[in-house]
């Protein structure tokens, strides 16, 4: 059977399965960081994060499948990171789920300028989940902001390590669930 998508759409989805991997990969580093640096719930947190992005990779594979779409698997380039404070993952987080957003937006515009509805109304998830994501990463980077380095400084250590301490356990009760997009 022919597939009912066009050549450019099945090569963005491809790359867009890549790139999904990649942000799986980039979260398992924040993960990794985190836990190395006594902070357990942030590392959960991010692990959850780069269990989701291995979903997304998997609904849009799923979506090449239903449509008859040969699949393409480009490399994963991990990205070796130095990260240098508790702060910068989470503002490379934002970047990046921006930076997703831009990438899914483009294939919605190409669906669009073909008029391939079907593959649009499939997308339409995923701007509802990528507005999701930047909310998300952006309340971290602000809770992070205000409450623990608004309150660090050097007659407030102890202020600053407890509400550390407190956002840590916060973010640690974050439960995995599989996106209902999943087939079983
Ligand atoms: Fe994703
Ligand atoms: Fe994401």
């Amino acid at each position: 059977m022919k597939s009912c998508i066009s050549n450019e759409i099945a090569s963005l989805i491809s790359e867009q399965i890549k790139k999904e991997y990649e942000s799986s990969y980039l979260y398992l580093q924040f993960a990794d960081y985190y836990e190395k640096n006594g902070l357990p719930g942030f590392a959960a947190w991010f692990t959850i994060q780069a269990r989701e992005e291995a979903d997304h990779a998997l609904i849009f594979l799923q979506y090449l499948h239903e449509t008859n779409t040969e699949v393409k698997f480009y490399p994963i380039q991990p990205s070796s990171l130095n990260i240098k404070s508790i702060r910068e993952p989470l503002e490379m987080a934002l970047k990046h789920e921006k930076f997703v957003t831009e990438s899914i937006n483009k294939i919605f515009e190409k669906a669009d300028s073909e008029n391939d509805f079907r593959t649009k109304l499939f997308l339409s998830w995923f701007i509802t989940e990528q507005f999701e994501e930047e909310i998300n990463a952006q309340n971290f980077l602000d809770s992070y902001d205000l409450f623990v380095n608004g309150n660090c400084s050097k007659d407030s250590e102890y202020h600053c390590k407890s509400a550390l301490l407190e956002m840590d356990r916060k973010y640690g009760e974050r439960k995995y669930t599989p996106s209902s997009k999943l087939s079983a």
